[in-house]
């Protein structure tokens, strides 16, 4: 028999482009890479794709980049990290190797906090909290507004906080509301990562729920105003603009 040409072998390829599989999502693991750490398991290529990427490597090579400068902004040795938009724990599996870390992941889309809720579950200091939040993209029957939301932190309970490609996906209103929730769970003297896509078209703000552009002036301007400091613009990282904030 012929062998399969590649086209033919591509075709036959499960399609996990994973907005197609809202009914159905397959919350799984995979097998463990070789050379890397086995502590958590490894979510399966829907959820990566959800997360940004699919690719095994990107996968790992983003979540330690940073974990490290997150733990680079920490002030305590037992710090409390919050992570906004946490997805299938790209970072927090990088944080458990340290026992002093609290950590908390928050996020809308639900096969991704289930999967994590499972994975990390012999971690007593990780947390992980599913916000019924409306998002066009990641969870489209929320039943709350996200510009109203209060988010399932103590006022002053996170030293860090990290909003990893969580601002490219958020309108306008819902960009400010979440700006401000920073401000009243940071601790005094805390920092919060944050990454934006800086190329709006026409205007300071523009794109949908699949990708938001804010123009750099606009953002230092937002975060500003609601009393946070921008204390440091880290340059690219992995295709977004990191951003250091600061509560005083
Ligand atoms: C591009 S993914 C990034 C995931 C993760 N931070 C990472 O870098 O792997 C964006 C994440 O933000 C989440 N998200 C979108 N809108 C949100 C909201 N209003 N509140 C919390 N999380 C939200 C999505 O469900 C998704 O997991």
């Amino acid at each position: 028999m012929a062998e399969a040409t590649s086209e033919e072998r591509s075709a036959a390829q499960p399609n996990i482009l994973w907005q197609k599989l809202r009914g159905d999502f397959p919350i799984g693991s995979e097998p463990h890479a070789r050379g890397q750490p086995a502590v958590v398991d490894i979510p399966n290529a829907a959820l990566r794709e959800s997360s940004s990427d699919a690719d095994l490597g990107n996968f790992y090579a983003v979540g330690e980049a940073w974990a490290q400068l997150a733990m680079s902004l920490t002030t305590t040795s037992t710090p409390r990290i919050v992570d906004i938009g946490c997805g299938c724990g790209k970072m927090a599996r990088f944080f458990v190797v340290n026992p002093q870390v609290h950590y908390c992941g928050i996020d809308v889309f639900g096969p991704a906090i289930a999967w994590c809720l499972e994975a990390f579950q012999h971690f007593p200091n990780f947390r992980f909290e599913h916000l019924n939040v409306y998002s066009s993209v990641y969870n489209p029957a929320g039943a709350m507004q996200s510009e109203t939301v209060v988010l399932p932190v103590k006022d002053g309970a996170a030293d860090v906080v990290i909003c990893a490609s969580l601002f490219t996906h958020l309108l306008q209103p819902e960009f400010v509301r979440y700006i401000a929730e920073l401000g009243r769970i940071l601790v005094p003297n805390g920092r919060a990562l944050v990454s934006i896509h800086d190329e709006p078209k026409d205007s300071s703000f523009s794109g949908d729920a699949s990708r938001i552009d804010i123009d750099r002036s606009y953002f230092v301007d937002t975060v500003t105003a609601t009393g946070l400091q921008v204390s440091r613009r880290i340059g690219a990282v992995y295709g977004q603009q990191v951003y250091v904030l600061s509560k005083s």
